[in-house]
């Protein structure tokens, strides 16, 4: 089980360092059990009995290691989409931008902050993926592209809510749309 770190800590805010290669089996074993600490998040009963929050993703810092690493999983229409990602790399991005209507939401942060993430509609990312034990190359749109850039982020330190336009929270930017 892990402990996850608040966005009150220093170290929340420090940019990651890259894992070093080859990739041991305790970096890939670190990458597997954040996967597993998010399957279990989302069993209702486990994460009430052990009074954890509902997660989608989970980067490294968040659990207090300082490494480029972080972990997605979730199911959409029947189809689980999990990766855990070593060393990413978003190598390509659209210039149309997307944003979740109701807002992001973080393990790392409890207090609310409505408002828009823009975030990239598509993008292209690199990375070694510990579940299928290989280097990849995924190309993900919409939802998938944001929960990959919120997680991508904690890797060099920013919070989804970095992100929000201060003065105008629900501001409309060209080129963009709402999911
Ligand atoms: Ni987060």
């Amino acid at each position: 089980m892990f402990k996850i770190v608040k966005d009150s800590a220093k170290s929340i805010r420090e940019k990651c360092k890259p894992v070093e290669t080859p990739i041991s089996k305790e970096d890939k074993e670190l990458a597997l059990s954040m996967v597993d600490y998010l399957i279990k998040s989302q069993d209702d009963e486990y994460a009430s009995k052990h009074n954890i929050r509902s997660g989608v993703g989970l980067a490294a810092p968040q659990i207090g290691i300082q490494k480029r690493i972080f972990a997605i999983y979730y199911v959409v229409d029947d189809e689980i989409v999990q990766y855990a990602l070593i060393n990413p790399k978003i190598i390509q991005n659209s210039l149309k931008k997307v944003a979740l209507a109701s807002g992001e939401g973080c393990l790392s942060v409890d207090n609310d902050h409505p408002g828009y993430v823009y975030r990239y509609n598509k993008i292209v990312i690199k990375g070694f993926d510990a579940i299928q034990d290989k280097e990849v190359t995924i190309t993900a749109r919409g939802y998938d592209a944001i929960v990959l850039q919120h997680e991508y982020d904690h890797l060099d330190g920013i919070l989804y809510y970095d992100r929000i336009d201060k003065k105008n929270p629900n501001k409309e930017i060209e080129n963009s749309y709402l999911i």
